[in-house]
């Protein structure tokens, strides 16, 4: 819903199939009422056609769109820019269409740093252990990497996490079973493995060798507290939970199409959990 929405309102949306389960459109939706912005954002269910449809909304007048799955890839094949951040994550989930044309971006990385910022955490120097080499390791290692942090990898299979060094030079690679050992040596742990999450089993570590200053993330968001963070935080440390990467990672897309750099409050955040069953 939206306080205004005129004939000159500004359009986006969220490409995907299914798009049901998109919390975008909670997210933005809050934005638009709350700064009072003429505009509307929808849910665009495509199981089909993705750059039929990507077309017609440009041609429709639409500022642009996330991308979410299956679409994240096959959004390469289309766009007339892709950004860094796309190019290195090797997905793009937000496009923007302006003079350029069709320009594609990652937004996943922005989102988990600027999670971390909120939490007064600033990655600079320090040193990252990040376990998992799939889509969501690629964001944080990227972010990690360009904010200027020593990046090393695990994954369970090697060479998954070699793929990832490849495309993110400077980045390390240690075997997942040196994990409990390498957290004496991190100042920040950050799982981006699907372990932990509901159904999932929980991930098997042993914090203990950490720092007392170690801080420890979790991008997984379901359950909000994780094993491992609830293990982190009874530990002593500091911790940093996957809600705040999924809000802060629509603000960029916002700010593109609506033409402001929203804020995550504390009532958009009760929305989102309130949908997560808290
Ligand atoms: N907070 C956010 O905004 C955000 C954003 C993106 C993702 N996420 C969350 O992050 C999690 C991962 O997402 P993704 O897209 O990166 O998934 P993905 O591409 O499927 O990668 C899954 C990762 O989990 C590892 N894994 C799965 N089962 C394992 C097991 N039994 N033992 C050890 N490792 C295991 C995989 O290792 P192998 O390579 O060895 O299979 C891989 O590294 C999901 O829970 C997702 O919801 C959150």
């Amino acid at each position: 819903m939206t306080t205004k929405l005129t004939g000159a309102g500004r359009l986006a949306g969220v490409i995907g199939w299914p798009v049901t389960h998109s919390r975008s459109p909670l997210l933005h939706g809050y934005w638009l009422e709350r700064y009072g912005i003429d505009g509307a954002y929808v849910p665009l269910a495509a199981e089909r056609d993705f750059e039929g449809v990507v077309r017609g909304l440009r041609a429709a007048g639409f500022r642009g769109a996330n991308v979410t799955k299956p679409w994240k890839e096959a959004a390469f094949a289309l766009c007339d820019v892709v950004e860094t951040s796309a190019r290195r994550i090797g997905a793009i989930n937000t496009l923007v269409f302006d003079e350029r044309g069709v320009v594609g971006s990652n937004t996943d990385g922005f989102g988990f740093l600027a999670g971390l910022g909120e939490a007064g955490i600033a990655v600079s120097g320090q040193r990252a252990l990040v376990l998992g080499a799939g889509g969501g390791s690629r964001a944080v290692c990227h972010a990690l990497d360009e904010a200027g942090a020593h990046v090393t990898v695990t994954n369970r299979s090697r060479r998954r996490a070699e793929q990832v060094a490849e495309n993110l030079p400077g980045i390390a690679v240690i075997d997942w079973e040196r994990r409990s050992q390498a957290i004496g040596d991190c100042d920040l742990l950050v799982n981006t493995t699907s372990l932990g999450m509901a159904g999932s089993e929980p991930l098997d570590i042993d914090l203990s060798r950490g720092r007392a200053t170690l801080c420890v993330s979790d991008i997984v968001y379901v359950p909000l507290e994780t094993p491992l963070l609830r293990q982190a935080r009874q530990s002593g440390y500091k911790t940093v939970d996957g809600v705040a990467m999924l809000l802060h990672q629509a603000r960029p897309g916002f700010k593109a199409w609506f033409g402001v750099d929203p804020s995550v409050d504390d009532t958009l955040r009760s929305l989102v959990l309130a949908t997560l069953g808290r």
